[in-house]
């Protein structure tokens, strides 16, 4: 090639949760039945949604706007009502104007990172999320900077660290909170978010929240919006329908922008993000148009208590199944539908092994895990051994070995043999060890 085709930022995009399906796929070949508990979509899992809102978005397929293009930043009654939603609320006060559609939280993650400044950073949690952590890491072709969650304090943002980080690192320009939390499944008190918002205040920076699991709170946790307490601190809350429906296949997000006017250079970077999206039109037209309809319902509130109901108490089941397994820290799930193990410091060491019945892939095994990560080299194990398709959590830009699995599994049986079946494998793994 006359020049290097090969973008900088080519070694910074990794998406952990999708890279296993190919070794997943592999295990597959070799006769084994896969279980799929590396990605968040109910659908996938077989949850049905319900009919109710299936008949919404046969209305909406009936109106002739739901086939058109429509305006860049959306449907100007889905954002009037979605303001609305924000102001019912205490806190910050938006206009129809603040709220800005896209193909889903991703579409706007890669907008909001891809069009900022590559001198001005964005600081996040580890473990990370790899949407936003990738997308960070590419916009300045840099690894991506990030802030402890805890494992010991079920998973909470450690503030030291992140105040520590952001005095030592002055292209901070940013903090993203990630609440209800993907990978960990903790969700953040208003104390934690305050702190966040109070140094944000400090340093000047702005928040991006993403709050796509922000309906699914499991009862009895606490927190709040962003927009509850970010009164005076520019910020981008992103939300979403493709978990709380759930319909991930609608792509359909949305930003809600936050004290814009409190900042002239915030807002210029606002219009950057709105003229990058208006360069593919706009998003997608008919599930917006279903947004108000659904949100407006009088059974929605239901259907998301009676969702985060659902969750809770398969998270228990899962605590139950795993808490006890000598070697292995777990948190309980306070929201969303993940839940993120750790291995306790010095139980791995790199010769642990599980039996794999076909010869041919437990060579195929040895040799993925040459070179492999203490928790990569798991994960290979537990698929070739079990089947279970879990993540491993040094993909999500995390020091601890662990590994990330779902709270989807639709039927009870296989749910609990699977919880089961991983507590009986991390046992076997640790102990065939050397240690
Ligand atoms: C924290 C978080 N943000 C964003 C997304 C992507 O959302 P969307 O389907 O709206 O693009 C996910 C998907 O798993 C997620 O976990």
């Amino acid at each position: 090639m006359r020049a290097n085709l090969v973008s900088p930022s080519s070694s910074q995009l990794s998406y952990a949760i999708r890279e296993i399906v190919a070794f997943g796929e592999v295990v597959r070949r070799h006769g084994v039945d896969v279980t799929w508990e590396n990605i968040g979509d109910p659908i996938a899992k077989g949850e049905k949604v319900v009919p109710w809102i299936r008949d919404i978005v046969h209305e909406v397929v009936e109106l002739e706007d739901s086939w058109g293009y429509c305006p860049t930043e959306g449907f100007m009654a889905a954002r009037e009502a979605l303001a609305e939603h924000v102001n019912n609320r205490s806190g910050a006060r938006v206009e129809p104007k603040d709220i800005i559609f896209f193909n889903g939280v991703a579409d706007a993650v890669a907008k909001v990172y891809g069009f900022l400044s590559a001198h001005a950073r964005v600081i996040g949690p580890s473990p990370a999320y790899s949407t936003h952590s990738s997308a960070e890491s590419a916009h300045c072709a840099l690894p991506h900077i990030t802030y402890d969650l805890d494992p010991e304090n079920g998973w909470m943002p450690d503030i030291a660290d992140l105040r520590r980080k952001i005095e030592s690192y002055p292209s901070i320009a940013g903090i993203l909170i990630i609440n209800p939390n993907n990978p960990t499944g903790a969700v953040y008190p208003p104390e934690i978010l305050e702190q966040i918002v109070a140094l944000a205040r400090e340093f000047g920076l702005f928040i991006i929240a993403d709050e796509i699991y922000i309906h699914m709170v499991f009862p009895g946790c606490n927190t709040v919006h962003l927009s509850e307490i970010a009164t005076d601190v520019p910020a981008l809350v992103m939300r979403g329908i493709s978990k709380e429906l759930p319909w991930p296949g609608s792509r359909c997000g949305w930003l809600e922008v936050l004290n814009r006017d409190c900042d002239q250079n915030f807002s210029a970077y606002v219009d950057t993000v709105v003229a990058a999206k208006r360069l593919e039109v706009c998003s997608t037209s008919g599930p917006q148009l279903t947004v108000p309809r659904i949100f407006g319902d009088p059974r929605y509130s239901g259907h998301l208590e009676q969702r985060a109901a659902m969750f809770a108490a398969r998270g228990e089941e899962a605590y139950q199944a795993l808490s006890a397994v000598p070697g292995l820290k777990i948190n309980r799930a306070q929201g969303a539908f993940y839940m993120t193990a750790v291995f306790e410091p010095g139980v791995l060491d790199g010769v642990n092994r599980l039996p794999v019945a076909n010869p041919e892939l437990s060579d195929i095994v040895e040799r993925q895990c040459v070179g492999a990560a203490l928790d990569y080299r798991f994960v290979y194990h537990l698929l070739a051994s079990t089947g279970i398709c879990v993540v491993p959590l040094s993909g999500f830009c995390s020091p601890h070995p662990g590994f990330r699995f779902t709270l989807l599994e639709t039927d009870d049986e296989k749910r609990r043999w699977i919880f089961k079946t991983m507590a009986e494998a991390v046992t076997a793994y640790i102990e065939s060890g050397s240690k």
